[in-house]
């Protein structure tokens, strides 16, 4: 009987050569984070017993990343075969079923790989499952022979004949094998192919030619999209994009022009919110409850609770707190700073390192002088406070509760509560200056002339 213990295997140790890149493929990111984290996520779901990640030499960003899930090196590239092996040691004996997954096939979900298990669970007791797909452009994919018996073999596309390359069912590379039989089928594959490399899909043939059945289990081809070049990366990019979309708008968001906002893998969107076009969302953006976000802001380490009005043309960076209610206008940016419930920022604005109080209003063109080329210093302003607009307030510094700031102001030390402060040339006037010094001009053009 086939048990229900699960190991996982993933292969990363491909540089991705036409990624043409110094960055390892698998690191490169999707919705804001690695190809490699949206995977391991998804097999997290299915809580296995171990798990193990293959990398290449001088991988350790990858190593890294995965942790605490340990990674072994596959010292030369030899092939995906190879690379299976190499994970042996680390599962040990282990007799439950194995999923070997790829790291460049990143968008594989969790519903997808459970039917593949209970395939290979399932009353045909099949040493192999291979999950194959049909996508749009078959490319070159390598090719799932299936007969009345079920699955025969896997070619490679370079190895594969003119009549199996016509084969719509491609292989996505994905496979659940079972434990008992994996090594031992494992250990005989060779290399004599066109590659010179040690194929894991030849398995599916060795498993066959011991008498072993072998079935495959038909996927999504928007899941199972493998990513070999910056072209593939995009196409991925915009199938994981679609998906946070359709989630954001179930989970009762309205996006005006879906196709134009980039969301990332960990955005939280709450419902009744308004999203205008051409919104980007970094990661770690949390939105609240009947917010709205007006055209071509960009957000990334946020929180927007409940009721704010963002934008169009706000950028709120890593730190930015923007409190209920409160309104943050065009060309604003705010990092690493709190805007308190009902305050108002509308209008061409850099507010870094502080704390606006609630209520508080801050004028067109107010900046927030945080930094002196060596340390950040930290702006406090009072609730209810009003700022004049083209204030600059240099840090550290405290406005009290409640005070008025006068615009055009440079304010260096602390206002005080309910105060009135201007730092300012104060201004002067001569009267009929205007017109002497024109007739002044004028005469002396004249004598020139
Ligand atoms: C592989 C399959 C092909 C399938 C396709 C699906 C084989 C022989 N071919 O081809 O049938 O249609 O995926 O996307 O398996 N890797 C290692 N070590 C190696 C070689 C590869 O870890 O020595 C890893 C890569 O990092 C990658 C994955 O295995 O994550 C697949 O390798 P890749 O070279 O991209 O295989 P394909 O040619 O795309
Ligand atoms: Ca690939």
């Amino acid at each position: 009987m086939a048990s229900s213990k699960l190991a996982v295997i993933v292969l990363a140790a491909g540089m991705g050569t036409r990624m043409k890149s110094s960055l390892p493929k698998v690191m490169h990111p999707l919705a804001g984070r690695p190809m490699v984290s949206h995977l391991l996520d998804t097999v997290s779901g299915l809580s296995p017993d171990r798990m193990v990640v293959v990398v290449g030499p001088d991988m350790e960003v990858v190593s890294k990343t995965v942790a605490p899930h340990p990674t072994v090196i596959q010292a030369d590239r030899l092939g995906t075969g190879h690379a299976v092996l190499q994970a042996k040691a680390a599962l040990g004996q282990f007799d439950g079923d194995v999923l070997v997954l790829y790291g460049d096939t990143p968008l594989i979900t969790r519903a997808t790989l459970e039917r593949m298990l209970a395939e290979r669970r399932g009353p045909r007791d099949p040493a192999v499952v291979v999950l194959g797909f049909k996508p749009e452009d078959p490319g070159h994919y390598g090719r799932l022979v299936v007969g009345a018996e079920g699955l025969k073999a896997i070619v490679e596309y370079r190895d594969a004949t003119p009549e199996q390359r016509e084969n719509p069912l491609c292989n996505s590379g994905v496979m659940a094998i079972d434990g008992n039989r994996l090594w031992s089928l494992i250990e005989r594959v060779d290399n004599r192919n066109s590659k010179g490399e040690y194929y894991l899909t030849d398995i599916v043939a060795l498993a066959r030619a011991d008498g072993a059945t072998c079935s495959h289990v038909e996927g999504d081809p928007a899941e199972l999209l493998g990513v070999n070049s910056r072209s593939e990366l995009a196409v991925a990019e915009s199938l994981i994009q679609a998906r946070l979309r359709e989630a954001a708008m179930e989970g009762g968001a309205t996006l005006i022009d879906p196709a134009t906002v980039w969301l990332s893998w960990d955005t939280r969107i709450g419902r009744d919110v308004t999203v205008w076009p051409h919104v980007v969302f970094g990661p770690g953006v949390v939105v609240g409850d009947k917010v709205e976000i007006k055209g071509f802001c960009h957000f990334e380490g946020c929180t927007i609770e409940d009721g704010v009005l963002a934008g169009p043309f706000a950028r709120l960076r890593p730190g930015a707190e923007i409190g209920a209610n409160a309104h943050i206008g065009n060309f604003v940016e705010v990092k690493k700073a709190t805007i308190e419930a009902g305050a108002k920022v509308n209008h061409l604005t850099y507010i870094g390192d502080a704390r606006v109080g609630a209520g508080a209003n801050v004028g067109a063109g107010t900046i927030t002088c945080n930094y002196d080329g060596f340390n950040k210093s930290f702006t406090d302003i009072g609730a209810g406070a009003f700022i004049g607009s083209n204030t600059s307030l240099v840090a550290p510094v405290k406005i009290g509760d409640g005070a008025v700031v006068g615009a055009g102001s440079v304010i260096t030390k602390e206002v005080t509560e309910g105060a009135l402060a201007v730092a300012r040339g104060s201004q002067m006037e001569l009267k009929g200056w205007a017109e002497r010094f024109r007739a002044q001009q004028a005469a002396k053009k004249a004598k020139k002339d």
